[in-house]
């Protein structure tokens, strides 16, 4: 059986710290969808920041790994939006460098929160084989890590199937009272303990259509609670 090499700690490249008393930006600074007006508190990390993360991640990401083809493995459907700007970084830099990185895209399904409350039941869809990790490179693509529950049970899960190495990429990981020491190799932002919609992240489905990363509003959380 191949080594597993998982290595999930923070160190220096711990992401962009975003601090507890930060206040985020107010909405009336940037444009963002109408319908969504009153249902948001601030901005806290705006589009434009989250790309030249991302692409500052890609490099990270090229530099580690460069040369040896991978399989990304997204995490839908909160991871969609990131995999599709990390891939697409990286493809920029395998275009404009003669360091390239082949990848294969995979994508599997996690849902396990209702409201705004982690559920205790994690669903994993669309993993049930992944036979044709074994031996190869991955990289887990997630939007957020919380309690690091979730990035756990994934984990065994692909290990379960022999791949090389593994590694992850998570967008946010939120300073939560029980953060785990199961964290990403490659993180863009750490935030405050707050729910947060946009780039993806939903609230029940909903705010997946916003760009930026903000804060819901309880008005917001009561009209689309289910
Ligand atoms: N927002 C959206 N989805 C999430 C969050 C969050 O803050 N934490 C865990 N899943
Ligand atoms: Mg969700």
């Amino acid at each position: 059986m191949a080594d597993v090499v998982v290595k999930s700690q923070v160190g220096g490249g711990g992401g962009i710290v975003i601090d507890d008393d930060w206040p985020g930006y107010s909405l009336d600074l940037f444009s963002y969808p109408a319908h969504y007006s009153g249902d948001l508190d601030c901005v806290v990390v705006p589009h434009g920041v989250i790309m030249d993360r991302t692409e500052r991640l890609a490099r990270n990401i090229m530099d580690d790994l460069g040369d040896h083809d991978i399989v990304v493995l997204c995490v839908l459907k909160g991871g969609y939006q990131f995999c599709v700007d990390l891939v697409d970084k990286i493809k920029a830099l395998s275009r404009n460098s003669n360091r390239t990185l082949p990848m294969r895209v995979h994508f599997i399904r996690l849902k396990s929160y209702l409201n705004d409350q982690s559920t205790e039941d994690l669903h994993i869809v669309g993993a049930e084989d992944l036979s044709f990790l074994a031996g190869k490179n991955v990289l887990i693509v997630e939007a957020i890590v919380g309690t690091g529950k979730t990035m756990k049970a994934l984990l065994k899960h692909v290990e379960s199937f022999s791949p090389k190495l593994v590694k992850v990429a998570g967008l946010l990981v939120k300073r939560v009272p029980h953060n785990s020491t199961c964290l990403p190799d490659y993180v863009g932002f750490e935030i405050p303990d707050r729910f947060v919609v946009g780039y993806a992240l939903d609230y029940n489905e909903y705010f997946r259509d916003l760009n930026h990363i903000c804060v819901i509003s309880e008005r917001g959380k009561t009209k689309y609670k289910i």
